[in-house]
This record gives C-alpha cells, structure tokens and sequence, in this order.
C-alpha cells in the first residue's frame, strides 16, 4: 500500500513538472571521461562526470551513484579512509577536487539537508552498501547551491555536505544521487531540461594498450543512447525492498560465467544447476565481486599465477605480472538468467594497475594486470563498473524498471527520449499528469512491455527462477569455505590458497617473495598504498610478528607501506568472531572489519 501511494505522489508530481515543458525536453548526455582534477597538479586525472557548483563556479568530479537520492560534495573534510587513502593530496584528488563552500557566494545554508528540500530518505543498513549510509542524511550539513553539469544547465538544488566518512574510499569522488527521489533528476524534470526521470550509463573503455581506443563513457539523461546497444533489451522492475538484499534495486542472476579462451575453446566456470543472485551497483570499482570459489575457479582456469591483491583504484583485484608468458588474453562472459550475455573483453577485464600517487598524478603501471574480480564470502555479490564497459544500463525511475543491453562501444551518440508514464500522450497540459498516475502506481503503466509483473521482468527470466537460484547462492558462498564473510578476506583466501599450492611445487622451505616492499618501514616506491604478504605456520613460512596461530590455521597477511600497518586473517574453518587482528611492531594500527570485510581504521 505504501510503495503504492509513494509511487502515486512520485507520479503526481512528476507528471505536473513535466507537464509544464515536456513538448520541448530532449534527452541530453554527461560525458564520463577523465578529468584534471588539480591544474596544478600535471595528470592528477580522475575519470568521471566533470560538474561545476557554487558562484564563481568552481569545478569538481562526481560519480553517478543509483543507491542515493541527494547529492553529496564533500568539502575540507573529506573522509578519506586512511587505511587506503594516506595523503591529503591523494584524498582531494580522488574525491574530485573539494567544494569551498566559503568561497561560494550562492551557497545558502540550512539547518539540515531536509531543510534545504532534500529528499526526505535515504536507505537504511543493507549488508554490502556503503556501511554509513543510514546516517549520511542526518548528519550531513545540508544547503542549497548553484550546480551544473554540461550540457545541462545550472540548476539551484539541495546539497549535502558529509560530517562523517560513511563509504569504503574505494568507489571515491562525489556522489550524484540518481536514487528513486533524486534531487537532482526532480530538479532537471521541473526545469523542464529532460523529459523523464530516466538515466543510463556506459562506462566507456580505459587503459587500453592502445590509447586510440579508448572510449569515454556517458551518462545520459531522460533517455538512452541507441548508438551504444546492441540487440534486444531486458527489463525487470526495480525493487529497493530489503528483502532482496540488493541496495541499488537492481538484481540479476548470473546462471553461468565463461573464461572464453583466444582459441575459441570456453570453459564453464559455474557448476551445474548454480547461479549467482548479483546486485547492480555500477559506480563498485571493479567488474565483479563474486563467491570466491568461482573466482578461484576462474583463475585456475587462466593457469596464471597469481602475485597480489590490488591497493590501488581497483581495489581488491587479483594482481598478475604482465611479464608473465601465461597471462590470459581471453575474455570473459557472464550469462544472465534474464536472457543477457555480457562478454567483457581482455582490456577491460585485465587492466593494468592504476593509482593515484603520492604527489597527485595518476600512474598506470602496465608492469602489472588486475583482474577485476574479488572474492566474497556471505556478502553480497555486485556487478560493478566495469560491467558496463561491455553492457549498457538504463533506469527508469517513472515506470520502476531497469533495462539492460548488450552494449556497443561507439562513439556515436543518438539519444532516444524514455517517457514511459502512461499519462505520456495526454501528459502535458497541466493536471494531464494525475491521468497517468494510476498506471504508473501500479508499476504496469509502462508503454512497450515494460514493467511486467513482479519479480523476475522481461527476457524470460520468472519468479520460480529467482527463487532457485536464491538458495544455491548462499550454498555456493558457504562451499567457498571463507570465514568472515567478507569481501577481502575471500580475495586473500583465494590467493592464500594459489600461493599455497605453488609453494608445494616448489618444494623449498624459503619464505615466498615479497612484493617490492618488504621492509614495510622501507618507504614509498611509488603507486601501491601497500604490499601483503602470506604467512602460514603450515609448510614452513614465517609466521607474523606477533602473530597467535592455531595449528593448521591458515592467515593473509597484509603489511602496509606507510606506518607498518598490519592485519591478518583466518582463511580456513575459523567462525567470525574468533578472528584475530595483528598489530606490527613499530607504530602499527590496530584494524578491525566493517561488516564489508574492509579493514577498518581506529584512532583508538
Ligand atoms: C608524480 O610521481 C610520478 C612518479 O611516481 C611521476 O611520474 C610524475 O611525473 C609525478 N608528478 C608530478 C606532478 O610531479
Ligand atoms: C522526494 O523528495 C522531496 C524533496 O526533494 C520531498 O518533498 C518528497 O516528499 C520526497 N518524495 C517522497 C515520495 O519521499
Ligand atoms: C529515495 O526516496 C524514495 C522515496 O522516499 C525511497 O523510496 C527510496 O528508498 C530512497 N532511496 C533510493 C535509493 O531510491
Ligand atoms: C539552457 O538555457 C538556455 C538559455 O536559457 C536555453 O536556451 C536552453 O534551452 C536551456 N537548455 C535546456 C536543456 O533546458
Ligand atoms: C592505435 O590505433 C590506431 C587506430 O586503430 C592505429 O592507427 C594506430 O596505429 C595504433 N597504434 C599503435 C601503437 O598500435
Ligand atoms: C584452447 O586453450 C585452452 C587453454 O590453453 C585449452 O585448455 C584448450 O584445450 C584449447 N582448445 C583447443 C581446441 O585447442
Ligand atoms: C525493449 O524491448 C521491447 C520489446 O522486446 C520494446 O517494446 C521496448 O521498446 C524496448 N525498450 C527500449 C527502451 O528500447
Ligand atoms: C519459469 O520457470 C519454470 C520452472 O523453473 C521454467 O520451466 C520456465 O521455462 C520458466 N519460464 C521462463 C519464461 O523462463
Ligand atoms: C607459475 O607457478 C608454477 C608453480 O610454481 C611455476 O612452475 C611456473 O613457472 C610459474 N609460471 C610463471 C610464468 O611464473
């Protein structure tokens, strides 16, 4: 009932925005592309959506972000995690420059965020989202500014400045709420600048060893851009409800991942009758966090040899050396259940390791590969980014659906407008809007098929699926056999394991090599925020200092480059709470875990 009557008052007032200049709104397109983020600073890039905010405009970078409905800048107080982010200048770099809002002659300030007409609701705690979100709302300072992203024009909305660090640091830059009540969608409708509370998203190709083919992204509003699909669409409803555990509303089940081989051959990395329920969260920074078994699976597969885990922009990826002769140069293709097959080619599945350094410029280093892949244990599954480098996204937040295609990497540009209200036709005298309501209310007012019934959408995917498949997930994440339920954790056992079993080839009792830096007091040789290494008290390593290991317990071990920060985990058969965090001799900091398996920082 409730949802019901949002919907009609979203409908309602939507369609009475709309009515006032819908003969004359086209969609338009936001480039997502790299942008200097300090002038002053020579190839401090960050890739995103270029914006301007405040009076004299100052400029700064925002990510699109599905699961918010405000919009929040950060000012001087950026919240970076310094776990991960450890320089100021790192920080204003890869939160896309920082709002003066002191320096803005047309910020005008409000007692909070709903004050300045802020949507009035954020999420609430979902397992996997960005642990602070329930309280970003509330605690954020709250004002109205100037904010303009070209080619849109300038708009006056609510903006939020965050007073606590509530996301991991890893998704990085400002976040544009496109979110079910998005002010900054809202604002655009009632100006008349878009036709629909539409956006969708390609993400373009990076890192390409060949400059030239590289392909900017693109946000496109109140429509899509035909250029960029390819074949049919599919559509499912969108459903925030907690139930479906997946924060951005968008769920899909991965019925089969293939390592599709240069030669033609594919392997099957999904055993049979399993599938993988993903949540959509385009803005995550890699391609997919996925059961750790079948990343396992996955790599074994490419016969590479795993050498690290990435601190950098891909956070959490698994790390290979480019030298190696082996290294996989096929692709990857998820099969969805709802009638999608996504190939994600080489470059951007095995890209190489990107960070920004220590003096802001952002460094490729194609001495090393990262597939974008990162293990979980219980938590769940995503679909990131790099998803949409080789598929094309579109919301539809009047008719309640998502559409996903196939995407074609062009940089060719034809934008059709989405307006799905039912009252589309009528729609534009005033109060023609209330007409369309009912339809949309009922989430089955889309024209064209869209918005079919419940749970599993259009393509052929059905709520008996759904519900399978619902089950074999959590067996499949169990079967991994990662404690801690957490996304790091899963990514270390999977690597612990590969080294593990190089280690018995080898046949030797030296400690494994580490990494560049293996003085973590060493200094700083540029790019990685910092190296790991392994230790078991099995097979003969060197157990960490400090370290209390049970016998035959297994731990990951990661040494920090700045300040000796070390953590460690159990990989094997130990429940969560008895995990034990390390501290390092030497200004070491003691960590613990967000619910997400990240590191947590204490001041003490
Ligand atoms: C930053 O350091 C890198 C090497 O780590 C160097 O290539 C780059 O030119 C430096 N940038 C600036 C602005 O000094
Ligand atoms: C959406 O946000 C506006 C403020 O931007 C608020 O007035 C309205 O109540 C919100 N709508 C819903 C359905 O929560
Ligand atoms: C946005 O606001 C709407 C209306 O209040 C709410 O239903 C929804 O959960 C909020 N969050 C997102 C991500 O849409
Ligand atoms: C932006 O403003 C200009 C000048 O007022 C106007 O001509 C143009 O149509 C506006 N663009 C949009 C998308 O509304
Ligand atoms: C890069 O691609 C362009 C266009 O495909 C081609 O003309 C050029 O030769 C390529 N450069 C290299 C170094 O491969
Ligand atoms: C293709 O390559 C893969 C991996 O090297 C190998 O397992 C497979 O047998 C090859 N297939 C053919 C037909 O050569
Ligand atoms: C999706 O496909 C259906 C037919 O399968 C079509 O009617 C609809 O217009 C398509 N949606 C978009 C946005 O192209
Ligand atoms: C729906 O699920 C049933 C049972 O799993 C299956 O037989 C049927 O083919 C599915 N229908 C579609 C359209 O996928
Ligand atoms: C990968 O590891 C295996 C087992 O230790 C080793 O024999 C092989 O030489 C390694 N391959 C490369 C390319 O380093």
């Amino acid at each position: 009932m409730q949802p019901l009557m949002l919907t009609f008052f979203i409908a309602l007032w939507a369609g009475r925005a709309f009515g006032a200049t819908c003969d004359t709104a086209a969609p338009m397109a936001l480039p997502i592309t790299d942008v200097i983020v300090d002038p002053s600073i020579p190839g401090s890039f960050m890739r995103g959506v270029p914006a301007k905010i405040g009076t004299p405009p100052q400029d700064i970078v925002v990510m699109p972000w599905p699961d918010l409905n405000n919009t929040y800048i950060y000012d001087e107080e950026a919240f970076c995690d310094k776990t991960v982010i450890f320089s100021d200048t790192i920080c204003a770099v890869r939160r896309g420059g920082l709002f003066q809002d002191a320096e803005s002659t047309s910020f005008s300030k409000s007692s909070d965020l709903i004050a300045a007409g802020g949507a009035a609701r954020e999420l609430g705690n979902v397992r996997g989202a960005e642990l602070g979100v329930a309280k970003l709302l509330s605690t954020s300072v709250g004002g109205t500014e100037r904010f303009a992203i070209a080619p849109a024009n300038t708009t006056t909305m609510p903006i939020g400045i965050p007073r606590m660090r509530w996301d991991h640091g890893y998704t990085i830059l400002h976040a544009l709420g496109l979110g079910a009540n998005s002010t900054y969608l809202n604002s655009l409708v009632q100006a008349g600048q878009i036709p629909s509370r539409v956006w969708s998203i390609f993400w373009g190709r990076m890192w390409t060893d060949n400059e030239s083919t590289n392909l900017d992204g693109s946000l496109v509003l109140g429509g899509y851009d035909q250029e960029k699909v390819i074949g049919k669409n599919v559509t499912q409803r969108l459903d925030y409800s907690e139930e479906t555990g997946c924060w951005t509303g968008m769920k899909v089940t991965v019925s089969n991942l293939l390592v599709n081989f240069r030669n033609g051959t594919d392997f099957s990395v999904m055993p049979r009758d399993s599938a993988v329920q993903c949540c959509i969260v385009p803005q995550r920074q890699l391609l997919w966090e996925g059961p750790s078994d079948m990343v396992g699976t996955f790599i074994s597969a490419t016969q590479m040899n795993n050498t690290g885990l990435s601190f950098g922009m891909h956070w959490g990826a698994q790390q290979f050396d480019a030298s190696d002769p082996r290294l996989f140069d096929g692709d990857a293709t998820f099969v969805l259940s709802n009638g999608l097959s996504v190939r994600v080619p080489n470059s951007q599945l095995m890209t190489p390791f990107v960070a920004v350094d220590r003096n802001g410029s952002r460094i490729v280093d194609r001495s090393k590969r990262e597939l974008l892949f990162s293990g979980v244990g219980d938590n769940p599954t995503t679909l990131g980014r790099y998803f949409f480098t080789a598929a094309y996204l579109m919301v539809d937040h009047d008719a309640e659906t998502f559409t996903m295609w196939q995407a074609n990497p062009s940089s060719r540009t034809n934008l059709v407008p989405v307006v799905s209200k039912a009252g589309d036709e009528g729609g534009c005298e005033e109060g023609g809007g209330a007409n369309g309501d009912g339809g949309s209310a009922g989430g089955n007012g889309a024209e064209g098929g869209q918005g079919g019934g419940g749970d599993g959408g259009g393509g052929g995917a059905n709520a008996s699926t759904d519900e399978a498949t619902a089950s074999s997930v959590n067996a499949g994440a169990i079967a991994g056999g990662v404690v801690g339920g957490v996304a790091a954790l899963a990514a270390l056992a999977v690597l612990v394991f590969f080294l593990l079993r190089r280690r018995k080839r080898q046949d030797s009792a030296n400690p494994p090599p580490l990494p560049e830096m293996a003085s973590p007091a060493g200094g700083y040789t540029g790019g990685a925020d910092g190296v790991y290494y392994y230790k078991t008290n099995r097979s003969g390593l060197q157990e960490a200092p400090g370290a209390e290991l049970s016998p035959g317990e297994l731990h990951g071990v990661s040494a920090s480059s700045y300040g000796g920060a070390t953590w460690a985990i159990t990989a094997n058969g130990m429940p969560p709470e008895s995990r034990v965090t390390y501290e390092m001799d030497g200004g070491g900091v003691p960590r613990d875990y967000t619910s997400q398996g990240y590191p947590r920082f204490h001041s003490d």
